[in-house]
């Protein structure tokens, strides 16, 4: 008989981020995925004071540029983890402990084959609502229309969410790679959901192909 793997999956190796030491004191807390150079990040920081913002990269080099310009500007209200997202959403961050997840040009991957890399899928959702606080917001941005298409799928397929109103940044805000594509004419689609008191998991998310890691660019 064949044995199964060995190998923990990954829900199983990692203990929770300890959010309330460094939350404390701030009026909400925010998460941007793959915050990139950190562009919004540091820009939202400087506007927010009072929001506690966490930037979540697993570039560390991008990181530690994001930590030298910060502490150059006296900014103290981030934090930086060096993480793959899908794992910090689905297993560091405490429960109901978000304020506003802002995801922005996560990579669209296109063909269908890699559809399954994508970010937004339905274990994910589980991931977000268990996440956000009653009301909590996720903030989208992308650059493709078909990824825009699905996402708008996915969450109107799932009752503990609800639309509400796209955040347009402000235009010390926009991201870089948003700056990118506007420079080449490009159009940008927003969408943004509410999450509702509901169900808790609608997916299993022990099952072997949400172990790898998810990525977002
Ligand atoms: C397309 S860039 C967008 C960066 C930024 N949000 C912006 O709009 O300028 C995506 C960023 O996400 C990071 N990234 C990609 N996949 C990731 C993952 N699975 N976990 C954490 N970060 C990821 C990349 O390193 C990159 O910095």
């Amino acid at each position: 008989m064949e044995q199964d793997s060995l190998i923990l999956p990954f829900e199983r190796t990692l203990c929770s981020l300890d959010l309330p030491s460094f939350s404390a004191g701030y009026q909400s807390v925010s998460v941007d995925l793959g915050c990139g150079k950190g562009r919004f990040l540091l820009a939202r920081a400087l506007l927010h004071p009072q929001e506690l913002i966490l930037g979540v990269d697993r570039l560390i080099h991008r990181l530690a540029k994001i930590d030298a310009r910060a502490r150059k500007a006296g900014i103290q209200n981030i934090r930086l983890v060096h993480a793959d997202a899908g794992l910090v959403v689905g297993c560091l961050l405490p429960n109901r402990s978000v304020d506003i997840f802002f995801v922005f040009f996560p990579d669209p991957w296109p063909k269908r084959r890699h559809y399954k890399r994508r970010l937004f899928s339905p274990p994910i959702l589980d991931a977000f609502h268990r996440t956000l606080k009653q009301g909590g917001i996720i903030h989208i941005a992308t650059d493709n229309a078909d990824y825009h298409k699905a996402i708008l799928r996915l969450f109107s397929n799932d009752s503990r969410f609800a639309p509400t109103a796209p955040y347009e940044p402000p235009e010390e805000e926009k991201t870089d790679f948003e700056l990118i594509f506007l420079a080449k004419g490009e159009r940008i689609y927003r969408s943004s959901f509410a999450s509702l008191p509901g169900a808790g998991p609608l997916h299993s998310i022990s099952r072997p192909a949400a172990a790898r890691p998810i990525s977002i660019a």
